[in-house]
């Protein structure tokens, strides 16, 4: 395997027609802060992460993701996987260049298989960050982003071969075969996962709260002010953390999860999970039958921004 140059997600870019009610969303109700804002464009940040934002929203009149980004250790390993990258054919939307976004660094872009935007970026600097007190049901960080492939497999050989991301489990069905597929760039069991769907599209967003304590308070809080819950409060196999999915004001699923495992990346050997058993769903039996319907509501619009870089 070649050397795995990326090191960690740092954050998923939205745009939304209505940004006014998107940003009340994450931050009210969420629990995210405006960090920078600009024309158009918010920047959030989680309280306890270190990134200048893990979220960013733009207004636009297409739905889509305007970019999913990613860590490097420094400009070197930056400019060494760019490089590489274009050797094998992958097309990129900027060269390695210092970056305008807050925090600077050094970065490009690149679509992947299916046309996603991409980041990877250095020298970012850190935000001022603080632990996130007992009792307060707000994200530490960005835990994992999910996306959903009309073609699934060579999406996962895509980040695999390309991006040395590493598979950690997959999800199968007696009937629908390989439907999801967890992918690590790190000892955390997944950052991101490819979900077998109709077309692309953004699957979910995943936050970590920083207990079960603050995890149940936060489920609730977004319950009792009536944000529709997709799934949950539960605790899935792969991965042994915790769920509760929410829709965002434009449809987009968003999950409150904690207790992420992290593996021993040495050692570890995925595992094939049936999930048309209750157990691998929801080990506890608390969360609400998964079945079509549940799931189609995370297929999401077709994603508008594919093979077409965000302006910003
Ligand atoms: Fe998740």
């Amino acid at each position: 395997m070649p050397q795995r140059l990326i090191t960690h997600l740092r954050h998923v870019d939205l745009a939304v027609p209505d940004l006014r009610i998107q940003q009340d969303f994450f931050t009210s109700t969420w629990g995210l802060t405006a960090e920078h804002t600009d024309s158009g464009l918010a920047f959030l940040a989680a309280e306890g992460s270190p990134e200048q934002y893990v979220v960013r929203l733009r207004e636009a009149p297409d739905k889509r993701i305007d970019l999913i980004s990613f860590g490097a250790a420094s400009r070197t390993d930056v400019d060494t996987l760019a490089g590489s990258l274009a050797r094998d054919g992958v097309q990129l939307v900027h060269e390695p260049r210092d970056l305008q976004t807050p925090g600077g660094g050094y970065g490009f872009r690149f679509f992947d298989n299916e046309g996603r935007t991409i980041e990877v970026s250095s020298d970012v600097a850190v935000r001022r960050h603080r632990p996130v007190e007992a009792g307060e049901s707000i994200p530490v960080r960005l835990s994992h982003v999910v996306v959903n492939s009309a073609d699934p497999e060579g999406t996962v050989a895509f980040y695999e071969k390309h991006l040395s991301f590493a598979l950690s489990d997959t999800l199968m069905h007696p009937r629908m075969g390989n439907m999801m597929w967890f992918l690590r760039t790190n000892a955390w069991h997944h950052s991101m996962a490819i979900a077998r769907g109709p077309h692309a599209s953004l699957h979910h967003a995943s936050f970590e709260l920083r207990g079960i304590d603050e995890y149940m308070r936060g489920t609730g809080r977004l319950l009792r002010r009536g944000v529709e819950k997709i799934w949950g409060p539960g605790r899935h196999m792969a991965g042994n953390n915790t769920f509760s999915y929410f829709l965002d004001p434009h449809g987009n699923t968003v999950e409150y999860t904690t207790e992420l495992e992290t593996v021993d990346e040495d050692t570890w050997h995925p595992h094939l999970y049936d999930f048309s058993n209750p157990e691998v769903s929801d080990q506890w039996g608390t969360a609400n039958a998964m079945n079509e319907f549940v799931a189609r509501r995370s297929f999401n619009d077709p994603d508008k921004g594919l093979f077409v870089a965000p302006p910003v």
